[in-house]
């Protein structure tokens, strides 16, 4: 089907046809194709033919079956996607009716569609599926539905039938909020009401008609804005090097960025300039598949660099600072739940926001929708197959992301559950626990510029992560020492002596360490925005939870790997407590009995076991005033 997968040379408007399984979806799309000449020539006639000879009536759902049997071949290489056009305007089709996958592509936004057909049996009425269809259509968004009321043929074209199910469906699209652009009598079958050309037929039988058939419908949809207009939003697909350079790549889902744009990267809120965008899209001509450019928009896939070497990782997303996307650890959302297996309180899923990764718990469960009647199901406290829920989940690490109604790439998320696809959700936001405890930051009378001033320095964290032995404390310790004495306002926080105060309630499981780490990066952050150089000695041994320290932390965070083997910590065993949790005294021993995760992309690593303590001293405060903390760089940008 050449003729049907022809490269198109405007943007077409991309459109699903959905509805209840039997009420003739694949013949209006039959139909649709023939009646706006999208068929190559002799097609129908062909079918034809092959029906006469197998002693069977034509349909017109035969057309799509034939292009199902052209993708089984693989003839037609897009599997899913039909285009056809009017003399308005190009459509595809996503997702052609029938194909298996459907619910689960409307839902993992496969099918990002702009305007969608609701195809209705006349003599069968508003079904349950109808519902859950249009119930979908409103869930993500779908911003242009027209509704075709088909068969008519089978209620003798009665007007009367027409109207009585017209009336069901807009009040339950009504209670949804989706105001339907049209509702149309058609029969796909004969073909009335499709196109102009088959209204003359249909005239005689459908007289009291006076609306639109179904092209001049589709042709009354506005496109989407290109999301080129919204602000900017660019979510890290990964990070390349090559010699000194550092290429970040992903696709822009909305705005445009240009050489020279100030950009962060969230969560974390990290900032750097845009050096150079390169453009590997470019591939219809090859030489010009490295060239560079000056902006890209929306829908481009692009490389660029930065004048800074920040801390950046696939999932991170990069906006403007003036727009940028909310970070939270919990989030309401609405979801549509595919799995066999219920979900309830409490389960653990992976939420795939963009290109990031999260592990999320239901947190809650706030009401289960019954889509018939639209209203709570007040029986239900599990969502099972299918179903329509208003949930809260939580994640450990913080979440960059956007509601929906403002972009709807990094406003939904996909849920998968032991690798699998178990459903989609959209994001209603962030929930916001300063203002649910009617909190309002208080802003302070002395500014990051005049402590930059007065102390000739601007705060920062150095995150020490390492096994218990590494020499975490005592290079913590000795770096205190160097930096007071050169007048650098300094302090440290150690795992054991916070662990008396502070956290004196918390053990050593994975949730009390989790809360540990959670604390004292709060506790470095108030000492960094103080004016301090903090230097933490935690083992932190959770790679989750010290990016959720840097997080909390922001640009001024920067991880110091304090790097030896757990012989040679066993070796030294300073505190005798390795003895202890080999002799099985100490459970959930780091190293022993409990995970250490090394980090993979720290800013500095230091080797203890072949590094002496005063290189290793020497090698933090090099790099302490090579960052922003001593150039103050960061603050005078902030300020
Ligand atoms: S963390 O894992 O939560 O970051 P933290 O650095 O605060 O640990 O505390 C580690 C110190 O607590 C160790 O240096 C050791 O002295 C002491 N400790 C006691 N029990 C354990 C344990 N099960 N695992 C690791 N350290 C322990």
């Amino acid at each position: 089907m050449t003729t049907n997968s022809e490269p198109i040379d405007l943007t077409p408007l991309p459109i699903v046809i959905v509805g209840h399984v039997d009420h003739g979806k694949s013949t209006l799309v039959g139909r649709l194709l023939h009646d706006t000449n999208s068929l190559p020539e002799g097609k129908v006639e062909e079918l034809k033919a092959q029906a006469d000879r197998r002693g069977v009536a034509f349909e017109w759902s035969y057309v799509m079956d034939a292009l199902q049997v052209e993708r089984d071949q693989g003839i037609t290489l897009d599997t899913t996607r039909i285009w056809f056009k009017t003399p308005n305007r190009r459509y595809v089709i996503i997702d052609a009716p029938g194909h298996k996958e459907f619910l689960k592509n409307m839902v993992t936004g496969a099918a990002a569609a702009d305007a969608a057909l609701l195809v209705i049996d006349a003599e069968q009425g508003v079904s349950e599926q109808t519902r859950r269809h249009a119930y979908l259509l409103h869930l993500l968004g779908v911003p242009e539905v027209a509704v075709v009321i088909n068969k008519m043929d089978l209620v003798n074209y009665s007007q009367e039938r027409f109207m009585t199910v017209e009336a069901q469906i807009r009040k339950y699209l009504r209670e949804l909020g989706i105001a339907a652009k049209a509702i149309i009598p058609v029969s796909a079958r004969d073909g009335i009401n499709i196109n102009k050309r088959s209204d003359d037929r249909g005239k005689s039988r459908m007289g009291w008609w006076k609306g639109n058939n179904v092209v001049s419908a589709l042709d009354s949809f506005t496109a989407q804005n290109a999301p080129t207009e919204q602000g900017l939003r660019f979510p890290v697909q990964d990070v390349y090097r090559q010699g000194d350079q550092r290429y970040l790549v992903g696709r822009i889902t909305s705005g445009l960025i240009r050489v020279g744009d100030q950009l962060q990267f969230s969560p974390g809120g990290q900032t750097a300039r845009v050096q150079s965008i390169i453009d590997p899209g470019q591939t219809n001509n090859p030489s010009a598949s490295l060239s560079t450019s000056l902006t890209s928009g929306a829908g481009q896939s692009i490389a660029l660099t930065l004048d800074e070497e920040i801390f950046v990782e696939r999932g991170h997303i990069a906006s403007h600072r003036n727009a940028t996307p909310v970070e939270t650890n919990t989030l309401n959302v609405r979801l549509f739940w595919l799995d066999k297996i219920p979900l309830n309180k409490g389960d653990r899923l992976v939420l795939k926001l963009g290109t990031a990764e999260h592990t999320v718990t239901v947190a809650d469960i706030r009401r289960v929708i019954d889509v018939e009647t639209l209203q709570p199901d007040p029986v239900n406290n599990e969502i099972s197959h299918n179903a329509v829920a208003d949930v809260t989940l939580r994640s450990r690490s913080r979440m960059a992301l956007d509601a929906f109604v403002d972009h709807r790439a990094t406003g939904r998320g996909v849920l998968v559950r032991d690798y699998r696809v178990v459903g989609g959700c959209i994001f209603e936001g962030a929930v916001d626990l300063a203002a649910a405890r009617h909190l309002t930051a208080v802003d302070q009378t002395v500014t990051q510029v005049e402590r930059l001033q007065a102390n000739g320095h601007a705060g920062g964290v150095l995150w020490l992560t390492g096994l218990s032995g590494s020499g975490k404390s005592t290079l913590a310790m000795a770096l205190q020492r160097k930096l007071f004495e050169r007048g650098d306002q300094v302090y440290v926080l150690d795992g054991d002596n916070v662990r008396q105060g502070l956290n004196n309630d918390l053990g050593f499981g994975p949730v009390d360490r989790t809360e540990n780490i959670r604390r004292i990066a709060e506790v470095a952050n108030l000492f960094a925005d103080a004016g301090f150089i903090v230097v933490t000695a935690f083992i932190s041994p959770y790679r989750e939870d010290r990016d959720n320290a840097r997080a909390i932390v922001g640009n001024k965070f920067r991880e110091v790997f304090v790097k030896a083997s757990l012989a040679a910590c066993e070796g030294r065993d300073p505190k005798g407590l390795y003895v202890k949790a080999r002799a099985g005294e100490i459970p959930e021993f780091t190293g022993i009995s409990a995970p250490y995760e090394e980090p993979l992309s720290p800013e500095l690593v230091v080797d203890t076991e072949h590094q002496s303590l005063e290189a290793a001293v020497a090698k933090v405060l090099a790099d302490i005033d090579r960052s922003a903390i001593r150039s103050g760089d960061e603050k005078r940008k902030a300020g």
